[in-house]
């Protein structure tokens, strides 16, 4: 797939990826769990990475390519040390989820489903986390902040740049 190949140039450690290979060398249609593993060893899929599984397993590259974009637990681009995932289920969109992300936005630097240049924060989007009554809530690594303003928002971001 052309928009896949023009990115290869990243920095790309193949070392982790082949010892990954090599425990699904026989098992056949395995396209999930090897994504699953090689994310967790890059923290997201490097291009080059995909373009290696398909030649390993003897895939098409659009295939592989299409589980990893359709899958939202993959990600293809790389993710900061502190991944602030903002909810915006039902309860916390009716409370001002929307004020929240502009908080985060304000004080990252960057938009919704970025990550800052520093690779120390990445903003994303999620549904629900499973705490509707402190709504609005954000978690950043295991940590849940509930019942939040966009100043609190903002003071919690500026404590964790320090
Ligand atoms: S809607 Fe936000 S925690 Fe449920």
């Amino acid at each position: 797939m052309e928009a896949v190949a023009k990115h290869v140039q990243e920095p790309f450690d193949p070392v982790p990826l082949e010892k990954i290979l090599k425990k699904f060398a026989r098992k056949k249609g395995a396209i999930i769990p090897l994504l699953q593993e090689a994310q967790k060893a890059y923290g997201y899929l490097p291009k080059a990475a995909l373009i290696r599984m398909a030649e390993a397993t003897n895939t098409d590259i659009s295939q592989i390519y299409g589980v990893a974009t359709f899958y939202s637990q993959f990600r293809l681009k790389p993710v900061g040390r502190n991944i602030i995932k903002v909810c915006h289920g039902t309860a916390c969109h009716v409370s001002g989820a929307e004020r929240i992300t502009e908080a985060c936005e304000e004080a990252l630097g960057v938009h919704d489903g970025e990550t800052t240049p520093d690779r120390e924060f990445t903003l994303e989007s999620v549904a629900c986390l499973g705490c509707c009554s402190l709504a609005p809530v954000m978690m950043i690594g295991e940590t849940t902040y509930g019942r939040l303003t966009d100043r609190e928002t903002k003071k919690i971001i500026k404590k964790m740049k320090k």
